[in-house]
């Protein structure tokens, strides 16, 4: 151990005195079931929401360059033609991930000068972009359009409106007929990211804006084909100009490696599937899962495949999750910083890979452990 690098020492330690230490468990997926350390769990944290099987993959030659290089295979063509059909927008562009997608297409976007307005349960990937922008970033109270409005009362030369479409730790939809009504009343720019009501929510899966009738409001989408799909990698779906912008500006789809093919090719063969079998399987999930949690005694206030049980104490989440773990249920206790503090849950995501025999087995274990832990 080098002397020099022991500051990292006393952060370690002080992240575990305030029972935020995080570790790396090593699993086996399949279906609705992980292994771990050779328990079987069911699997009640997974975003591959809608569980479409996979189909196999054929890798032929990595591209090993960025996309303006050499490594831009013509199966990005199709995809992101399809994608911006899906989102009923002009044109999309597949970034690695969902989150360099948040990073490279807002910090292009948004400037120093300018105004932004995001919403204080925004995803992580989010914050970090408003940051590298430079720009003034104002935070409104969660899903608060009283406060939104009045901070968007600020005078600047231009002003943007960041928003999940159903928060990823809460499970909630955003006030997007709202959102939408006050910005374009402001002449400020929405952004909005649907990684995770995206394939699930609205018509045919468009996502939370088709769900809320308000598809063509939102300038630019931001998505993840790594959730409600279950393949890999993000993508931006907006105006053509945007869209040609973003491939001469945006530092995270420019400075870095391609996706490879294969996985683009895999994203296509999920969104060719069968997807609305799996959508109406995971809604029925979810009504079986979130019917019986309520019936055990949970507040649950989330209509959607995200369920999140508020425990506050992040000691309480981890011992619920421990707890979770020995009876054979596979959720695990989100904290600070993911979540405000004092706001520790365990986050719960339904997905149609879970059986009935599956859902019912885990709902017997979240009753168990809501007389353990005083619930009910
Ligand atoms: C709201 C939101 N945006 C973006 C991301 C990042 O997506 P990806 O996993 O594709 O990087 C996530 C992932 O958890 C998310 O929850």
């Amino acid at each position: 151990m080098k002397p020099r690098l022991g500051f990292v020492d006393s952060e370690i330690e002080q992240i575990k005195k305030n029972n935020l230490y995080r570790k790396l468990r090593y699993g086996k997926t399949n279906g609705g079931i992980i292994t771990i350390q050779g328990k079987k769990l069911v699997n009640v944290c997974s975003n591959d929401y809608l569980g479409i099987p996979p189909t196999s993959l054929k890798i032929k030659q990595m591209q090993s360059s960025s996309r303006l290089v050499s490594g831009n295979d013509e199966s990005y063509l199709t995809l992101e033609k399809k994608l911006a059909r899906h989102k009923s927008q002009q044109a999309s562009l597949i970034y690695p991930t969902g989150y360099m997608a948040n990073l490279g297409a807002i910090s292009a976007i948004a400037k120093k000068g300018d105004l932004i307005l995001s919403d204080e349960l925004n995803h992580a990937s989010i914050i970090e972009a408003c940051k590298l922008t430079g720009a003034k970033i104002s935070i409104y109270k969660h899903n608060d359009i009283n406060d939104l409005s009045s901070k968007l009362n600020q005078h600047y030369k231009r002003k943007f409106v960041i928003s999940e479409g159903i928060f990823s730790m809460d499970g909630d939809y955003a006030n997007l007929k709202e959102i939408v009504e006050i910005t374009e009343k402001k002449d400020a720019i929405t952004i909005l990211d649907d990684a995770h009501g995206d394939f699930v929510v609205g018509k045919d899966g468009k996502g939370t804006p088709d769900h809320f009738g308000v598809t063509k409001k939102i300038d630019l989408y931001v998505s993840s084909l790594s959730k409600g799909l279950g393949s890999f990698g993000g993508y931006v779906a907006t105006q053509k100009n945007i869209i040609e912008f973003l491939i001469n500006r945006s530092k995270s789809f420019i400075y870095t490696s391609a996706l490879p093919s294969f996985l683009v090719e895999y994203s296509l063969k999920k969104l060719n599937s069968d997807r609305e079998k799996q959508r109406k399987k995971l809604w029925k999930n979810i009504e079986l899962l979130s019917s019986g949690l309520k019936q055990i005694g949970y507040d649950i206030n989330s209509s959607t495949h995200i369920i999140p049980l508020i425990i506050g104490k992040e000691k309480t989440a981890i011992e619920f999750g421990k707890y979770l773990f020995k009876k054979g249920v596979y959720a695990l206790p989100i904290r600070y910083p993911t979540v405000p503090k004092n706001k520790a849950r365990i986050r719960i995501s339904v997905t149609a890979w879970l059986t009935k025999n599956h859902i019912e087995n885990a709902l017997r274990v979240f009753e168990l452990s809501a007389k353990k832990f005083g619930i009910i």
